[in-house]
């Protein structure tokens, strides 16, 4: 019951709860990265699918990968057994306890970097070492992370960045409150929240509602927009169908010109 509120939606998300999460030992892995164990369970296949489809880099070979905030769960450990295969320089970066959880639970041993500490802020040596260089960085469920407490322009031009010419940088699941309201105003919406909730209520939707903290369509296009002013290609692609938040999720992908 007490772990269902600490993982509630109305949870603001930060590095330093992430980390508090790393630590707590009742929690699965999938939780101690912010999913409710039924959000992940059974669904990495799929989501590196979808994911390879958006960067194709990483199906290639011996490329310069960073999966920034990377966590320690089935999907990092997909993106370094994919690295290994692929000889491709992967570089892994999140809070010192999450890279040690990774480290831990890996379920073979792997080639990687691991670069631990909080983006940008404690990464200075690895942008200026590595600055245009990346062919693809992977920024996966992050961004809400960075949304309240710190600055999201700050955290994704320190990122773009990184990137070497042609490289891509997918700012995938993100939660967009916009989409959210959109499903739950939608036939498919209402049956979904009838079939949860066992009632035929209708989803109660503010269409006006500011959301404190979360993201919604104006942050989505105010990202879209000051890469585009910066020089880079930027797409809005949906997630795939089969993906679990589909309905209320997105993902940016930032391509800098060869
Ligand atoms: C929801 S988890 C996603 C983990 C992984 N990308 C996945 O999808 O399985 C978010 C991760 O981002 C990390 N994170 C959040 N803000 C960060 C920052 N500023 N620098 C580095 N890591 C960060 C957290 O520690 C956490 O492991």
């Amino acid at each position: 019951m007490e772990r269902k509120a600490y993982l509630s939606e109305v949870d603001l998300l930060d590095y330093e709860r992430s980390r508090e999460w790393a630590k707590d030992s009742a929690l699965s892995l999938h939780e101690k990265i912010g999913f409710p164990d039924e959000y992940r369970e059974g669904y990495t296949g799929a989501i590196l699918e979808d994911i390879l489809a958006k960067l194709p880099q990483l199906g290639g070979d011996g490329r310069k990968i960073l999966d920034l905030g990377c966590g320690c769960d089935e999907l990092a450990w997909e993106i370094l057994r994919l690295s290994d295969e692929r000889r491709h320089e992967c570089w892994m970066v999140d809070s010192p306890e999450m890279l040690a959880l990774l480290a831990e639970h890996l379920p073979e041993s792997r080639r990687y970097r691991s670069c631990a500490g909080k983006f940008p802020d404690e990464h200075g040596a690895l942008i200026a070492g590595h600055r245009g260089s990346f062919d693809v960085v992977l920024v996966y469920s992050v961004l809400m992370y960075v949304s309240v407490h710190d600055s999201i322009f700050n955290f994704v031009d320190k990122a773009v960045e990184l990137l070497a010419p042609d490289g891509r940088l997918l700012l995938g699941d993100i939660p967009n409150r916009s989409k959210r309201r959109r499903f739950f105003r939608s036939p498919a919406g209402i049956e979904m929240h009838r079939a949860f909730t066992g009632s035929q209520d209708t989803p109660q939707v503010d269409p006006w509602e500011l959301e404190y903290g979360k993201m919604d369509d104006s942050i989505v296009f105010a990202i879209m927009q000051r890469y585009r002013a910066g020089g880079y290609e930027t797409y809005l692609l949906p997630q795939g169908a089969n993906l679990p938040m589909a309905n209320r999720r997105e993902d940016i992908l930032i391509e800098r010109r060869p």
